[in-house]
């Protein structure tokens, strides 16, 4: 039993069936899939964990809220809902909506990245990573070293190393466009930054005089772990918080498909006007017009919704108490994760669970593939699948991550503790003989983000 006192805040008006296909058909689908479950199709699959992104259950707020999209193409009533909404949240005054988190992102690094730049980041996201080096930029990532230790337990352990960020810096004058901080920080565990990191880094920016940006995706589950964990701030309420946070940065990317409870979209929002207008233009040239920016006038009255119930306090309580839970469950049964548990996803150290199996072998897309036989569970590989790069200095090899993990994403909203403890039952039950996982090899990939299209064998 998952010991989660906090019951949900919501009940159930419409549901949506899920069925769990046989073993037989689960080995099936997987060989047609290169072994690769992002190659599996939804219907095939019983608990998805793949990603909290664009999960999320609406609620009846939001699905009434769909009714009243105004769908003209140029100044339409939603967009000034959202850009009223978001304004009043970040305090950000220049909003530009897009589709998801990642065009903010192309949007941002095609306009102010100069091939040779660097951009420091807690630790980047993978598309944002991708968008960094598409434009010649080089992504650094400088989390503190008791973020990338699973087992050492701080409260922030998604907070940025200031020491190596100064450093970086002062060493390179004039080739920083920008700096990033991730809240929470995804590819790091889901582990959130404090209020004082926050701060520490803006100062630090401040003095060198380039803009912080944050990559807000989870804003509100970051806040939720100030207000829990930080001292001085547990009277606050989490929308104070996040104004502070926000007061602290020049602008911010984000994907609404997170914490905006959405199931599409995304914006930049920004202090000051230098790059608006060359956004703007850009944004016209790839996604639409600015007060719509490749959404649906009902998609920015969605989200205009979600980002104001994110905030509310007895949902991240259950949000973050459901998430809390199940991670320590599977602790409980010998599971290897991260700790303390991250706000949207459990991260299980996949080296620990399967350590018969060498980090060439891709020891996470192991274990990814071990869940869907198994029990038809979906998760995803974040390890050297995801992040491997050619190593200069040995040809044929591969520089590998430091960790190999298998995220388990929590959808909001969607999953009852019972879905999750059936999760937690069908881990263990492989923990309990890891010697069954079989390594991979890659057989096919592309230039970037491999891991989505990637095959494999078996080894
Ligand atoms: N930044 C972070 C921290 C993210 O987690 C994501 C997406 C993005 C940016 C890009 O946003 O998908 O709307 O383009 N993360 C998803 C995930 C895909 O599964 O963690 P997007």
């Amino acid at each position: 039993m998952l010991k989660n006192t906090q019951p949900e805040p919501w009940r159930v008006k419409v549901v949506e069936s899920i069925r769990r296909v046989d073993r037989a058909a689960r080995q099936d689908r997987l060989e047609k899939a290169g072994y690769n479950v992002f190659s599996i199709a939804a219907e095939d699959i019983y608990i998805d964990l793949l990603t909290d992104s664009g999960t999320s259950a609406m609620s009846d707020a939001q699905w009434a809220g769909l009714m009243h999209g105004d769908e003209s193409y140029a100044g339409g009533r939603n967009y000034y809902h959202f850009e009223e909404t978001i304004r009043g949240i970040f305090g950000l005054p220049h909003v530009i909506p897009t589709h998801q988190g990642r065009v903010a992102e192309n949007l941002l690094f095609s306009t102010v990245l100069k091939p040779g730049d660097l951009v420091p980041n807690n630790t980047h996201f993978d598309t944002t990573r991708a968008n960094v080096e598409a434009n010649g930029g080089v992504a650094v990532d400088f989390v503190i070293p008791e973020g990338k230790e699973p087992r050492t337990r701080h409260p922030f352990k998604g907070n940025m190393d200031l020491g190596r960020l100064e450093k970086c810096l002062a060493e390179n004058r004039g080739k920083v466009p920008l700096v990033m901080l991730t809240l929470t920080n995804n590819s790091g565990g889901g582990q959130p930054v404090s209020l004082e990191n926050v701060r520490g880094t803006s100062e630090v920016c401040r003095r060198f005089g380039i803009p912080l940006i944050i990559d807000a995706c989870r804003f509100a589950e970051n806040a939720w772990f100030i207000k829990q964990r930080e001292k001085g701030h547990e009277n606050r309420s989490v929308g104070e918080i996040v104004r502070e946070v926000f007061s602290l940065s020049e602008g911010c990317t984000m994907s609404a498909k997170k914490d905006g409870l959405a199931n599409i979209g995304g914006f930049l929002a920004l202090r000051n006007e230098t790059w608006v207008e060359r956004l703007k233009n850009k944004l016209i040239l790839i996604e639409g017009f600015p007060t719509y920016g490749g959404l649906a006038g009902r998609d920015l009255e969605a989200i205009a919704i979600g980002l104001k119930e994110v905030l509310h306090e007895d949902y991240l309580a259950f949000r973050v108490g459901q998430v809390t839970a199940f991670g320590e469950g599977l602790a409980a049964a010998g599971v290897p994760v991260i700790e303390p548990i991250g706000g949207h996803a459990v991260y299980i150290d996949a080296r620990a669970f399967a350590p018969h199996i060498p980090p060439e072998h891709y020891p996470a897309e192991a274990l990814t593939i071990a869940l869907y036989l198994e029990g038809g569970i979906r998760a995803v590989e974040i390890g050297g699948v995801m992040f491997g790069k050619p190593d200069p200095e040995r040809p044929g090899r591969e520089k590998l991550p430091d960790l190999d993990l298998v995220r388990l994403a929590v959808p909001r909203r969607v999953y009852t503790n019972t879905h999750l403890e059936y999760v937690a039952e069908v881990t263990a039950r492989l923990r309990s003989d890891p010697k069954a996982l079989r390594g991979v090899r890659i057989v096919k990939q592309a230039p970037l983000l491999r891991h989505f299209t990637a095959r494999f064998e078996l080894i």
